[in-house]
C-alpha cells in the first residue's frame, strides 16, 4: 500500500480542531498502522493525524527511536488530554508538516497526559523533556495548531515568505 501523504502547510487543513475518536475500528488500526509507516518512512518522532488528512483526536509517538537500527516502539495516544503541566523548557521544533523549518518554541517542561490505546484501554503517562515536547507539539496538531503560531510573528512570517516561494518554484520546476 502507497504511504500516506503528508499534508503540508499552508494546508487549511492543519487549521482544523479535530473531533473525537468514537470506536476504535478497524478503519482506526489501519490509519494508526499507515501514520507509523509514514512516521519511520520520513523519519519523525510523531505524527497526529490530521497530518495525514484525518480529523480525528489521535497521534503516534516514538521518542526512542533513532534511525540507526533502533528499536521501534510506536505509542499511539487516542482523545489525549493533559491532566498537569508544568515547568519551562525551550526545544528546538521540527515538524513533517513545515517541511525545511526548525525554531525554538517555549512549552511546559513535565506533563502528565491521559489517553487510550489503541484496544480502548486507558493510559496515563507523565513525561519530561523531548518526550513532553513531543506530546504537546502533537496535541497541537488535534487543536488546529502548529508549532509555527507558538514563535514570534516576525519570525513566523520570514518562514511563511520562505515556504511561499518554494511553492511557486515548485510549481515552476
Ligand atoms: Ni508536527
Amino acid at each position: 500500500m502507497a504511504l500516506r501523504e503528508i499534508v503540508q502547510f499552508p494546508d487549511p487543513r492543519l487549521k482544523e480542531i479535530s473531533q473525537p475518536v468514537g470506536e476504535i475500528t478497524e478503519e482506526i488500526h489501519q490509519l494508526v498502522r499507515d501514520m507509523c509507516e509514514a512516521m519511520y518512512d520520513e523519519p519523525g518522532i510523531g505524527l497526529a493525524a490530521p497530518q495525514v488528512g484525518e480529523a480525528i483526536r489521535l497521534f503516534v509517538i516514538d521518542t526512542e527511536w533513532s534511525e540507526e537500527g533502533g528499536e521501534r516502539c510506536p505509542q499511539v495516544m487516542i482523545n489525549p488530554e493533559f491532566l498537569h503541566k508544568e515547568g519551562k523548557i525551550v526545544w528546538e521544533e521540527g515538524c513533517l508538516s513545515v517541511p525545511d523549518y526548525t525554531a525554538d518554541v517555549e512549552r511546559a517542561s513535565r506533563v502528565t497526559i491521559r489517553a487510550q490505546d489503541l484496544d480502548g484501554k486507558e493510559i496515563v503517562e507523565e513525561a519530561e523533556g523531548l518526550r513532553a515536547v513531543c506530546l504537546q507539539h502533537e496535541f497541537d496538531h488535534l487543536e488546529g495548531k502548529l508549532f509555527i503560531d507558538r514563535i514570534s510573528r516576525l519570525k513566523r512570517s520570514l518562514y511563511v515568505k520562505k515556504r511561499k516561494k518554494q511553492l511557486a518554484e515548485e510549481d515552476e520546476g
